[in-house]
Formats: structure tokens, sequence, C-alpha cells
């Protein structure tokens, strides 16, 4: 190409360039529904969302925005939160600009990627949440109140050969969704391409950071050939005979089994299990979306977890 346009005018070059382009178009139509169906095209939304099929809807700006966030968690400045100044939407969604070409918050159209926006910060919320009134999921329902642990009664430092404990370093919870324990931190720290094995402190330090570790796990199962909790959420999943013998079925209270497992789910309505619904439904009413649109399967009380007493993030 260049070489055939070496010593024209620029408006020849253009006119060649265009002709090509025409070439190409009709060659591409020609080669027909074939190609169409095994190449799906791809979108550029800018720095947001980049180069996927998933970029080709809208983005979560575009349905999600600063006034919407100020709403659910309009008491995280407030003086008696733990965390004043440290969340805020702009790392939310530059944090999601990694995920997005993924899936995350653009799967489905509109509707749904509200939907999943709501389900992600509803855990956020409940885990984040200073715990005043969460159980009614009324209007003090907090979240991102902490960007970490108050009070750890321990350094969660367990001897591990991938991932050994730094000296010095405590690993007790931090993030949107608490990261605990050095396994953990090492784990997700390699998802993401961040010495969070050494530098836990990351994540109460850059909100960017504490929202992406929990995006990451959003987006990734706890362990091969299992849904992810956006498979689960999305309808990325088919359950198998077995999934559907333990009543884990698609919808978000597989969510929580695949986040939390044991210590949430197949206990009955425990108030564990409650308050992170209430702020899922909270959340979709304040979006707009409503609660009506829950979806199926919205509770985990009477599933079996995928991984029963494993060790995850969040013990
Ligand atoms: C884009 O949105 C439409 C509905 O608005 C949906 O059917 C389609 O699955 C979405 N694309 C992707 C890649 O999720
Ligand atoms: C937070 O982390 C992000 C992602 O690594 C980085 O781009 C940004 O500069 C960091 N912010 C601060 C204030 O260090
Ligand atoms: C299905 O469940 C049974 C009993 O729990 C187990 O032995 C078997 O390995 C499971 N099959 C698969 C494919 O996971």
């Amino acid at each position: 190409m260049a070489s055939a346009m070496s010593g024209q005018s620029p408006a020849s070059a253009a006119a060649v360039a265009a002709a090509a382009v025409l070439v190409l178009t009709v060659a591409l139509v020609l080669a027909g529904g074939v190609e169409a169906k095994s190449k799906q095209k791809t979108c550029d939304k800018g720095w947001e969302c980049k180069g996927s099929i998933y970029c080709c809807n809208e983005t979560i700006s575009d349905f999600f925005q600063v006034y919407q966030f100020e709403n659910l968690f309009s008491k995280r400045n407030s003086p008696i939160a733990h965390a004043v100044g440290f969340w805020d939407y702009h790392s939310f969604i530059v944090a999601s600009s990694e995920y997005q070409p993924l899936g995350f918050g653009t799967t489905g159209g509109k509707e749904m990627g509200m939907k999943e926006v709501a389900a992600f910060l509803g855990h956020v919320g409940s885990k984040t949440s200073c715990g005043y009134g969460v159980a009614t999921g009324g209007p003090l329902a907090w979240g991102l109140c902490y960007n970490h642990e108050m009070s750890p009664s321990q350094s969660y430092c367990s001897q591990d050969y991938l991932y050994p404990c730094t000296p010095g370093v405590d690993y007790f919870g931090r993030g949107a969704l608490p990261v605990y324990w050095n396994y953990n931190y090492g784990i997700i720290g390699d998802g993401m391409k961040v010495d969070l094995l050494n530098h836990p402190e990351y994540l109460e330090q850059n909100a960017t950071l504490a929202f992406q570790s929990a995006m990451w796990r959003w987006m990734n199962p706890m362990k091969k050939k299992q849904p992810s909790a956006h498979d689960v959420f999305v309808g990325n999943w088919k359950p198998t005979k077995n999934d559907t013998l333990s009543k884990r079925l698609p919808g978000f209270g597989a969510t929580m089994n695949v986040l939390y497992g044991d210590q949430i789910c197949g206990q009955g309505f425990v108030d564990s299990m409650n308050n992170i619904i209430s702020h899922f439904q909270y959340y979709l009413d304040l979006m707009g979306v409503g609660r009506q649109s829950s979806g199926d399967n919205l509770d985990c009380a009477e599933q079996e977890p995928f991984n029963p007493s494993y060790h995850d993030a969040s013990t």
C-alpha cells in the first residue's frame, strides 16, 4: 500500500485508499454470511471500552452516571464514615475500563448492564457498609464506608509455597470486596498484574485498584471449569445436572455462592445473605430499574456451595 502510493499527491492517495476500502467492503460482502458469523464485529468507545464486541452496546458511563453513584453512596463522605474522600465515581469507571471489554456491565444490553452494576455494587455496598440500617435496606444502607478492615484480630498469614507472606506485612481485609490472606492477595495480584503480595496496602491507598480487585473477583471463577459471578448473573452459564441437583441455578443467588460459598449459602435465610440481597435490591430501585427486576433465583438459601469450605478470598 505504502509503496503503491509513493509519488502521488495526498488527494489521489486518499482516492486510492477509498477505492481500496470499497474493494475490501465488496469482498467482505461477497464472502457472505459464513464470514460474518464466525467473526463478530468489534467496536471502540475510547479508553472506557475498546476493541471488543461488548463495546458495541452502551458502556457503563452511558447508563450509570455520577449522580447515580452519589445516590447509591450518599453517606460515603459524611464525617463518621471511615474512608472519607477515598471512594469516587471516576475510580470506579477507570477500574471498569479493564473489564467492560470482557463483558462487565456490557453484556446483553442496557437493562442487563444496569442490573449487573447493581449486583456488583450490591456486594460491594454490603461488604463495605458501616452497618447502619442495612437489614432493612433503607436509606441508611451505607456502602463504601470502609476501605479496610477496622479491627483485624490477626495478620491473616498462612503458610503457602506459592505466595509466602512478606515479613512485616499484614493481609487483613482491604478493597471493595475485601481481600483477606496472603494467598488471596497473591492470586488476585497475579490476575491484576500488581504486586499485592508485597504491597497489600495498595488496596487501601488507591480506589481504582480497590475497585479493580473486586472486579477481578467478579469476572473470574474461583476454580477452572467453574463459572464466575459475572457468568452466573448475566446468563453465560448453563448448570450441569449436578448443579441442578445441588439447587445451583443462574441468578443473583449463585453470585453469592461463587464469591462466598458456604459462609453465606445453604444455611437458609441468614442475615449475612439477606444483607447482600437487600443492598442489590435497594440499588436496583435507586438506579430506576426496580427490584421487580431482581431476576429468578435471587437467594442461595438452599444452594450447596460450588466449593465446600474452601479457602476463598473472604475468609
Ligand atoms: C447488545 O445489546 C443487545 C440488546 O440491546 C443484546 O441482545 C446483545 O446481546 C448485546 N451484545 C452483547 C455482545 O452482549
Ligand atoms: C492507582 O492505580 C492506577 C492503576 O494502577 C494508577 O494508574 C494510578 O496512577 C494510581 N493512582 C495513584 C493516586 O497512585
Ligand atoms: C456430580 O456429583 C457427584 C456426587 O457429589 C460427584 O461424585 C461427581 O463427581 C459430580 N460430577 C461432576 C461432573 O462434577
